[in-house]
């Protein structure tokens, strides 16, 4: 195998604070056992409930505990880790850690539904700064626009790693010995696509612009759009988002009528902002229902949700101006 530059020479590289490195490779590690046990599966007690049901709502899958509970107990003995937020917490869990200067947020495990179908699922992690070693909710509650990093683990047949800071977004795959090797260097979202993704079976319940919008896509090449359109949904954002990274295409979870007053299912900080992040870094768009950046909302709370339109620049600015 040709010699590849691993996860840590390529934070090495970046020349940025050592408590951020020491961040981002303790995340790391902790997807990679993450990855053992998703696959583990039913060999390793992975699949099924928990029994529980957590602060979305949700309920909870014995693998969402599992995934949640190695990430916060790396993290929080991560010196460099003052405090961490997850979408399974009801409140956040500053650490004991005296010189702590980074605030981690996790989306543990995204796409509960596809674990006990052995389709893939995934890590999604935002990191801020903060501002005191002490940190209250209310010093997570910063825009995705302060984001120092960002990263997700996609664990399908390969497990890949995909980690921005800021300068680009670069692409790593698990190898046999337990090391991130880049695979991907430079990673570029194509400005244009014919492939769009969104729950369908929602349609009823969608606004007015997002019915316009896929109606168009639909309607194939003798419609407005004038070319064919293809569809996919992992029912993993992590995966779908992961295609986009890899050949272009949207992704959208519009804010629809169900729930009028939680505008859309997935979360501000777990998974909107980082995926935000990483989507703008390769050179994609990112907006709450097409107009409004994702990482340009002020947060008022932590589980706040967002709608998210995603990937593709030209393919983002036809769903604002549908
Ligand atoms: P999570 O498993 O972290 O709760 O997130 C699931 C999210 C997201 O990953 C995915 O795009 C979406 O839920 C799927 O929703 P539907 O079940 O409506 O397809
Ligand atoms: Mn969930
Ligand atoms: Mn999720
Ligand atoms: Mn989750």
């Amino acid at each position: 195998m040709t010699a590849r530059t691993d996860l840590a020479a390529h934070l090495a590289s970046l020349d940025l604070p050592q408590g951020l490195v020491a961040t981002l490779m303790t995340a790391a590690a902790a997807c990679v056992e993450i990855r053992q046990v998703v696959a583990g599966g039913a060999l390793v007690g992975a699949l099924g409930a928990s029994g529980a049901v957590n602060v979305q709502d949700e309920e909870q899958k014995k693998l969402d505990v599992i995934a949640d509970d190695l990430l916060t107990e790396a993290l929080l003995a991560c010196p460099a880790v003052a405090g961490v937020a997850s979408e399974e917490k009801d409140t956040v869990q500053p650490s004991a850690n005296a010189a702590g200067e980074y605030l981690v947020l996790f989306d543990p495990l995204d796409g509960s539904s596809n674990i006990d179908i052995n389709a893939p699922v995934g890590t999604i992690v935002s990191v801020l700064k903060a501002p005191s070693a002490q940190p209250s909710e209310a010093d997570f509650l910063q825009s995705g626009r302060q984001q120092v990093a960002a990263l997700y683990a996609v664990y399908a047949g390969q497990a890949m790693l995909v980690l921005t800071t800021g300068k680009g977004v670069a692409g790593f795959t698990l190898a046999p010995d337990g090391r991130w090797l880049m695979t991907h260097e430079d990673i570029r979202i194509p400005a244009d696509t014919k492939e769009f993704a969104i729950n369908m079976s929602n349609q009823r319940h969608w606004a007015e612009s997002v019915q316009r919008y896929v109606d168009g896509c639909l309607k194939g090449a003798d419609g407005p759009r004038g070319k064919n359109f293809n569809m996919r949904w992992v029912a993993a954002m992590v995966a779908d988002v992961h295609r986009i990274l890899m050949r272009g295409g949207v992704f959208l979870y519009p804010w629809d009528k169900r729930e009028p007053n939680k505008p859309g299912k997935l979360r501000l900080m777990y998974e909107g902002n980082p995926m935000s992040f990483l989507v703008e870094q390769a050179g994609g768009k990112s907006a709450t229902d097409g107009k409004q950046a994702i990482m340009d909302v002020i947060p008022t709370e932590l589980h706040q949700r967002v709608p998210v339109v995603l990937g593709s620049a030209n393919e983002v600015d036809q769903i604002a101006a549908a």
